[in-house]
C-alpha cells in the first residue's frame, strides 16, 4: 500500500474500496453541506465527494480522513501503528558501549534514513497548471463553507498554512483557518503558540511583510502533518516525506520564494504585513462543539492563486465531537506514543478521548515503579509541546486500557482519595479554552489514578479486582453461548 500522491488519487482510493460517496445532486455551501456531513461524520460514515456545489466551479471533498481506517489509508498504511513502529525504530538509537565516536556512528544511519525524506524540488507542478493574478485571482472561485449559523462568514477550514522564517528560511507549515474577508483578503487565525505566529512576529521585529502560501490538498500525508504538533526541528515537508516513505515534490511559489506542495489542488499566495492593524475573525462553530469567540487576529492578503485544470476542493467541518478531525488527531496520538516514551519510558499508552477535544482530557497508563511516578509525569507531559494545553491528565496503571475512557475512569475513581491525589497546577491554554481564567493562561488538573504503593504513605491493603476463575468463565461461555444468550464469535 502506498500514501496516495495527491487528493484525487485518495478520493479514487476510496471510491474504489467503498468508502466514498459521490453527490452529483445540487448543495448549498451555506449551512447546508455541513448539516448534511455532520451526521455523516457522527455515523464514521463515508467520504463525502459534492460534485455541485452552488455557485462554484469544483466538487468538494469531505470527510476524506474520517474513519480510523480511512486516516490510515491517507497515510499508505494499514494501521496507524505500522507508523508509529518505524518511528520507535528510528528514535531507537542503540548506544554501544564504545567511545562517543561509536555512539555518533550508530546514530548515522538513522539521520541519514530521514536526510531521504528531504522535499524533492521539481519544476512544473500541476498545482501552477493554472495562474491566477490580479483581479483573477479570486476566492469566488472557491465553494468556501459557511459552517454553522453563527459563524461570521465563510471559512477554508482544511489549509495548509506555508511561512519560511524570516532569518534562516526554514519552513513550516500549519492549519490555520482562514475566515473569507473579501474575495482577496481572509483572517489569519494562527494561534500564538503557533509555528506561523512566530514567523509573524519576527517578521513584524524586522519590518518586513511575511510571505504566505496556503495549500488546500496534496497528498494527504501533507495535510495531516500541518496538524500535527511537530517538534520545531522536524520540518513538516520532511515529516510528510517520512510518513509517505519518498520525498514529497515541492515548487516554487509563483510570487514569493516559497516552496509548495506540487500536487496539490490549489495554491493561495499572498502576505501577512505585521505593520498593519490586526482584524476581528470569528466567532466560527469549532471542535470544541462551541463557538470560538469573535478575536483579533492578522489579515492574509492573497497576491495570486494557482490551480489544477481540474480541480477539487478539500475541507472539513467541525463542531460537537466526534467529528472527521477526531481521526487526524488520533493519528497524532498513536505516531506521538514512541516520542512520548523516549523521554517518559514508563508511559505505556495514553488516549485523547473525543469528548476532550484533545486538550481538555488526556488518560496515561504508566508502569509505576516508584513514590510519585503518577506527577513525574504529569509534569513532563505538560512540558512536551502542545501537551502544554492539556487540562486534565488522569495517570492510571498499567493494566488499565486507556484506550476505554469509560473503564480508565472507573479505575481512576475507585483508586482516588481527591484530597490526596489531585494537583492544581497552572500553565498555557489552549486558545480555544472559553473557560480559563485568562485568555491563554488557565489552571491544569491531575489525578494520580494509580494503585498507592507503602512509601507513599498508604498502609491498608489494597483489594485485589474481581475476575471470575478462568476455567469456570470459559466453561460459562461455553454454554451461555449455546443457549444463545450470546452473539457468536468474530
Ligand atoms: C481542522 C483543524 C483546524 C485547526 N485550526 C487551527 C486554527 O485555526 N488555529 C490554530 O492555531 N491551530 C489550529 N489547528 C491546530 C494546529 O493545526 C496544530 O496545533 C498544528 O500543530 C499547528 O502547527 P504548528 O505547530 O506548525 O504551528 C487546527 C487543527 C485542525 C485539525
Amino acid at each position: 500500500m502506498q500514501a496516495p500522491n495527491n487528493m484525487r488519487q485518495f478520493v479514487d482510493d476510496l471510491e474504489s474500496r467503498g468508502e466514498l460517496k459521490r453527490i452529483s445532486e445540487e448543495v448549498d455551501p451555506y449551512l447546508e453541506v455541513t448539516a448534511l456531513s455532520d451526521p455523516v461524520m457522527k455515523a464514521t460514515g463515508p467520504a463525502l465527494l459534492f460534485e455541485r456545489v452552488k455557485g462554484a466551479a469544483c466538487p468538494l471533498a469531505i470527510n476524506l480522513f474520517g474513519s480510523r481506517s480511512r486516516m490510515a489509508a491517507s497515510l499508505g498504511v494499514e494501521d496507524l501503528q505500522e507508523i508509529a513502529d518505524r518511528l520507535k525504530g528510528l528514535l531507537e538509537v542503540e548506544l554501544p558501549s564504545g567511545g562517543l565516536v561509536a555512539k555518533l556512528m550508530s546514530v548515522l544511519p538513522k539521520l541519514k534514513e530521514l536526510k531521504a525524506f528531504a522535499p524533492k524540488t521539481v519544476k512544473e507542478a500541476p498545482c501552477q497548471e493554472v495562474v491566477l493574478t490580479g483581479d483573477e485571482a479570486s476566492l469566488d472561485l472557491l465553494p468556501i463553507l459557511t459552517c454553522w449559523p453563527d459563524d461570521a462568514g465563510p471559512f477554508i477550514t482544511l489549509p495548509q498554512v506555508i511561512t519560511a522564517d524570516p532569518d534562516t528560511g526554514k519552513h513550516n507549515v500549519g492549519m490555520y483557518r482562514l475566515q473569507r474577508f473579501d474575495a482577496r483578503t481572509t483572517g489569519m487565525h494562527w494561534h500564538r503558540h503557533k509555528g506561523g505566529a512566530a514567523h509573524y512576529e519576527r517578521a513584524g521585529e524586522l519590518g518586513q511583510k511575511l510571505p504566505v502560501a496556503v495549500a488546500l490538498g496534496g497528498p494527504p500525508a501533507s495535510t495531516y502533518a500541518a496538524c500535527a504538533p511537530l517538534p520545531e526541528n522536524l520540518p513538516e515537508y520532511m515529516f510528510t516525506g517520512f510518513l509517505m516513505r519518498r520525498p514529497l515534490e515541492v515548487v516554487k511559489a509563483k510570487t514569493s520564494d516559497l516552496m509548495v506542495p506540487a500536487q496539490a489542488e490549489v495554491i493561495l499566495e499572498g502576505y501577512v504585513d505585521p505593520a498593519e492593524p490586526l482584524r476581528t475573525e470569528g466567532p466560527f462553530g469549532d471542535h470544541t462543539g462551541y463557538y470560538s469567540l469573535a478575536d483579533d487576529y492578522p489579515v492574509f492578503h492573497i497576491t495570486a492563486i494557482t490551480h489544477r485544470k481540474d480541480f477539487l476542493y478539500p475541507t472539513t467541518i467541525v463542531g460537537i465531537p466526534p467529528m472527521e478531525d477526531y481521526y487526524l488527531g488520533m493519528a497524532t496520538e498513536r505516531l506521538f506514543l514512541p516520542l512520548i516514551q523516549t523521554v517518559l519510558p514508563e508511559v505505556v499508552d495514553y488516549h485523547m478521548p473525543a469528548e476532550g477535544v484533545f486538550h481538555n482530557l488526556v488518560f496515561v497508563a504508566i508502569d509505576k515503579k516508584h513514590p510519585g511516578q503518577a506527577y513525574k509525569v504529569m509534569n513532563a507531559l505538560w512540558g512536551q509541546g502542545q501537551m502544554m494545553f492539556a487540562k486534565l491528565i488522569v495517570v492510571v496503571d498499567a493494566d488499565v486500557d486507556v484506550q476505554d475512557p469509560q473503564r480508565a475512569w472507573w479505575e481512576a475513581l475507585n483508586h482516588i482519595d481527591p484530597q490526596r491525589d489531585v494537583l492544581f497546577t497552572r500553565g498555557p491554554a489552549d486558545a480555544l479554552d472559553h473557560a480559563a481564567q485568562l485568555p491563554f493562561l488557565h489552571s491544569k488538573m491531575g489525578i494520580d489514578g494509580t494503585r498507592k504503593l507503602k512509601d507513599e504513605g498508604f498502609t491498608r491493603p489494597w483489594p485485589e479486582r474481581i475476575e471470575m476463575t478462568p476455567g469456570v468463565q470459559a466453561a460459562a461461555l461455553d454454554r451461555l453461548k449455546g443457549w444463545g444468550l450470546l452473539p457468536p464469535e468474530k
